[in-house]
């Protein structure tokens, strides 16, 4: 499999060269932010302890995900317990900042009422723990796992009720919190969210039409994906509106929301192809951000889906417009995009027979359980596209990084990808592109939303088999924190690590060698 992706890699360098060979971390400007990802139920564990009660992943992956893989994050990387240990870490390797999520039901159980005193607790220690260190917390506080309690009495993201309850959330979060916490994104992947969870029903909540190949036992692919998102703007726009009014003269901080933005390139040049590869755009990134420029959909998007598109108030669309100081961004494959009018015959059309599009994978017999190609030239087209239709509006990387099988300490691919991107991001910005800050996902094998415990992105190994949880760092944790430091990262070097070494930045002993 590997000798097939590097054959894609050096293709794609010929054709493509990166202009930065070389670069250090100066190179970038001086607030320009380094950090790493992980989500609350991905990592903190302790799921049932201190008064934590279910979420929505809890649900599925108790269920058995469908049967796609085994494993839950009962106790996952049990950071719920050992954040002292993975701050430590995190201030060894040099990281400006750590991406994290709240648990919604471990600070409100019940999604709303009372809030739990040791879900506080740990949130301020986490938080504390951070800052006393010199890392800035940038917080999300919805990443795929809505509290149980509200899907149960009203079907969460369904309905509109969820939007009072977020904001309650949100409050607290900005009160108890945002003192030290500046960036705060409302809702991770909110497109992937809408359209795997209530389309497809292939993850939590699990919801679908009945003739879908995923058995759900309740959903609608043609109406929910639809509400779920007008539902998740309106959050959004609601804790915005909060924040501005309550907060933010005293905090300074920025509210932002976060999409997956897949590279999106025409198979061919034809005018339809061209043209099908403006929809899906629409579909999967103007669906939110031609409401938070213009206050509505996009006008495809109003034609194709018809009366099943919810209708924003002239209230709530100016509520919306204008609502985010910054975009999250998650980037990770690319797709080629081909025009399929046949879709649009459909009966009881779903989101995706909405779009009317065909996406073929780059390059095309890639799956979702290997490694991933290197396009970081795609997403700077894509940022373009995004800066040519919406202006020049602050972006951070959120989520950026390599699937390998877990157990790879000497994770090479994932050097290459990171390595990549990161050169890449130079160029970006000399051409003009407002990008804040680069976070790699993940900084410990969590357990994945797609593979469990199977496959991960970690830059921190994990024995799930060790009862210590011990971290060891990969190749790649060494690499980036070599550049964190300083050191001249050459894009033509080869990379030498002594496994033998890992400890180097847990204890902070010599950096790795780089050999060039
Ligand atoms: C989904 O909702 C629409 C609009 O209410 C309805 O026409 C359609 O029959 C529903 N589909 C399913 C599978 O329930
Ligand atoms: C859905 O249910 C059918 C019938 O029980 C079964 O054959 C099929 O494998 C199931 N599909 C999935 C994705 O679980
Ligand atoms: C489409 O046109 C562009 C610009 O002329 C060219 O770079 C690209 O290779 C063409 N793509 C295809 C699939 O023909
Ligand atoms: C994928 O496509 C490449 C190039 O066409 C081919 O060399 C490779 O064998 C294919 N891999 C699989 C798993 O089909
Ligand atoms: C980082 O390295 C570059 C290139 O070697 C050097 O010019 C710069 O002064 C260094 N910066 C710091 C803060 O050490
Ligand atoms: C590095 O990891 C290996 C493999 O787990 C372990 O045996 C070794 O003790 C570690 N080396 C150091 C210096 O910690």
């Amino acid at each position: 499999m590997m000798h097939q992706f590097v054959a894609v890699l050096l293709l794609a360098l010929a054709l493509f060269p990166v202009a930065v060979n070389s670069f250090t971390k100066t190179d970038f400007p001086p607030h320009f932010l380094f950090g790493a990802s992980t989500s609350a139920y991905q990592v903190e564990g302790a799921a049932d302890q201190d008064g934590r009660k279910p979420s929505i992943w809890d649900t599925f992956a108790l269920a058995g995900n469908g049967g796609a893989y085994q494993g839950n994050g009962d106790i996952a990387c049990d950071q719920y317990h050992k954040y002292k240990d993975d701050v430590e870490l995190m201030a060894k390797m040099g990281l400006d900042a750590y991406r994290f999520s709240i648990s919604w039901s471990r600070l409100i159980p019940d999604g709303k009422g009372p809030i739990n005193p040791k879900g506080l607790e740990y949130y301020n220690n986490l938080i504390n723990e951070l800052t006393s260190q010199g890392i800035q917390p940038h917080v999300t506080l919805n990443h795929w796992d809505l509290p149980q309690a509200l899907e149960d009495e009203y079907e969460g993201w369904v309905s509109r009720r969820v939007i009072k309850d977020f904001t309650a959330y949100a409050d607290v979060c900005f009160r108890e919190f945002g003192d030290r916490v500046k960036h705060w994104t409302t809702v991770n992947e909110g497109n992937m969210y809408s359209m795997i969870g209530y389309d497809l029903g292939l993850v939590q909540p699990q919801r679908c039409s009945p003739d879908s190949i995923f058995n759900c036992s309740k959903g609608n692919s043609s109406t929910e994906p639809y509400l779920v998102t007008h539902h998740m703007l309106l959050a959004h726009a609601s804790a915005a509106n909060l924040y501005r009014n309550k907060y933010k003269v005293k905090q300074q901080g920025f509210i932002g929301f976060n999409i997956l933005v897949h590279g999106y390139l025409p198979l061919t040049n034809t005018s339809e192809d061209v043209i099908a590869t403006k929809r899906a755009q629409d579909f999967f990134i103007g669906w939110y951000l031609n409401p938070f420029f213009f206050g509505e959909y996009p006008a495809v998007m109003k034609k194709n889906v018809g009366s099943r598109l919810p209708i924003f108030t002239n209230r709530e669309s100016n509520l919306v417009k204008g609502s985010i100081d910054f975009l999250g961004v998650n980037f990770y494959y690319a797709f080629h995009v081909k025009n399929n009018p046949g879709s649009l015959q459909i009966k009881n059309r779903d989101y995706l027979a909405d779009m009317a599009v065909e996406r073929i994978y780059i390059p095309e017999n890639i799956t979702l359980q290997e490694e991933i190609p290197i396009t970081p030239w795609i997403l700077e087209r894509m940022l373009h596209s995004l800066k040519n239709d919406y202006g020049n509006f602050p972006i951070y990387i959120h989520e950026n990084g390599q699937l390998l099988t877990r157990n790879t300490l000497d994770d090479q691919p994932r050097v290459e990808y990171i390595r990549e991107y990161i050169g890449s991001l130079l160029e970006m910005m000399r051409n003009g592109l407002d990008i804040r800050g680069y976070f790699v996902w993940s900084f410990l094998d969590v357990f994945e939303l797609q593979s469990g415990y199977e496959a991960s992105f970690g830059l921190y190994y994990i024995d799930f088999e060790d009862p210590t949880l011990r971290r060891q760092p990969k190749l790649s944790a060494l690499w980036y924190s070599n550049f964190l430091n300083n050191k001249t990262m050459d894009i033509n070097s080869k990379i030498t690590m002594n496994i033998e070494e890992n400890s180097s930045v847990l204890s902070n002993t010599p950096l790795l060698h780089i050999a060039t």
